[in-house]
């Protein structure tokens, strides 16, 4: 039988999931375990890159992973990066195959500093910042990634993860490392109801995006609240709010309702309340199973966290092997495990 092919990808740990990186990532993430070997990280070494705070680093952590099962990720496929110390110092490693220029022009890098700088006086950037890109690197290749699912914007991220494999495949003389592609998925793009000129995000505030596991009567709120024309689409163009209640309902697989309403839509008698309905319908229906799985795994949070302990030290062998076979190819002396 053929190898699977190996999909790797990661997720920072910072509070709330919400529909916006369901149907944008997560959603995305679920289907590739059928078809492809596929690891999963929660990657808190790196949510330390921006001021953060200890004690909502440890929660984060674990509600991103609790959401993750819940949302329908596999237990066995995920890790927490801290378990496996290895992608640090694997890092440490590529930081000595990575030019530093090319890491002051990360458009990440600069954004963030950017950000850093508003925040005020006692704002710092941290080396952590800028070297973020090579532990994701690092995060990459100590699992020998195939395909690296992630949007448009970590396009920059993947070319540096290639340059540092290609530089220490150079060095030491042999394609030791795959270079890692992005996949990059046909994925929705979902707007924030109350204002669907922007993407949904929690920075915006909490009108701005829409929780996974929300109850009912907020979902149900928030659709109701939903704006839909504002005045200024012109004639005979669908507006951002209608077109991002059209999305949701087809992120949410509604492929009846979705064709019925929009032949409303085009027949000029769609009644908005209609389409907010089934939207909301949609979404309480997904939230109502993530919740009820969110439950079960309440009820047994210790055993879960020994999973993932567990799936950690797993996935972490792999992580092992790849670091003695570099650190042999680097001329660095092993520790015996
Ligand atoms: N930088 C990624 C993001 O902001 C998160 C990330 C860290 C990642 N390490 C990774 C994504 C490895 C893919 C692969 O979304």
């Amino acid at each position: 039988m053929e190898k699977k092919k190996q999909i790797l990808s990661c997720i920072q740990p910072t509070g709330d999931m919400h529909f916006g990186n369901y149907f944008g990532a997560i959603k995305n993430w679920v289907e590739l375990q059928d078809q492809y070997d596929c690891i999963y990280g929660v990657v808190n070494y790196h949510a330390m890159t921006m001021p953060y705070s200890p004690k909502k680093l440890r929660e984060n952590t674990w509600a991103l992973v609790f959401n993750l099962i819940a949302t329908g990720i596999k237990p066995e496929s995920i890790f927490i990066q801290s378990l496996i110390p290895e992608h640090a110092e694997l890092c440490w490693v590529f930081n000595c195959f990575t030019s530093y220029g090319q890491l002051t022009r990360m458009t990440q890098f600069k954004d963030k500093s950017a950000q850093n700088k508003e925040l005020g006086a006692d704002s710092f950037i941290s080396a952590g910042l800028l070297d973020y890109p090579v532990l994701q690197a690092a995060d990459i290749l100590i699992y020998k990634a195939d395909y690296v699912p992630v949007g448009v914007d970590q396009e920059q991220h993947l070319e540096l993860s290639r340059n540092i494999a290609q530089r220490f495949n150079n060095q030491v003389g042999k394609e030791y490392f795959v270079l890692p592609e992005s996949l990059y998925t046909e994925v929705p793009k979902v707007r924030s109801t109350a204002d669907p000129t922007r993407k949904m995000s929690k920075s915006a505030g909490e009108k701005h995006y829409i929780n996974v596991f929300a109850d009912e009567k907020r979902i149900r709120k928030q659709i109701r609240s939903a704006v839909t024309d504002t005045g200024d689409t012109p004639e005979g163009k669908m507006s951002p709010g209608v077109q991002n209640l059209f999305e949701l309902l087809k992120a949410s697989e509604k492929m009846e309702a979705h064709a019925q309403l929009m032949k409303d839509y085009e027949g000029g008698q769609l009644k908005y309340v209609d389409l907010k309905d089934a939207v909301a319908d949609a979404l309480v229906e997904i939230s109502q199973r993530f919740i009820a799985k969110k439950e079960e795994l309440n009820s047994n949070k210790k055993e879960v966290k020994n999973q993932i302990k567990y799936s950690s030290s797993i996935i972490r062998q792999r992580a092992q092997q790849t670091l003695k076979e570099v650190k042999d190819l680097a001329g660095l002396m092993n520790v015996k495990f």
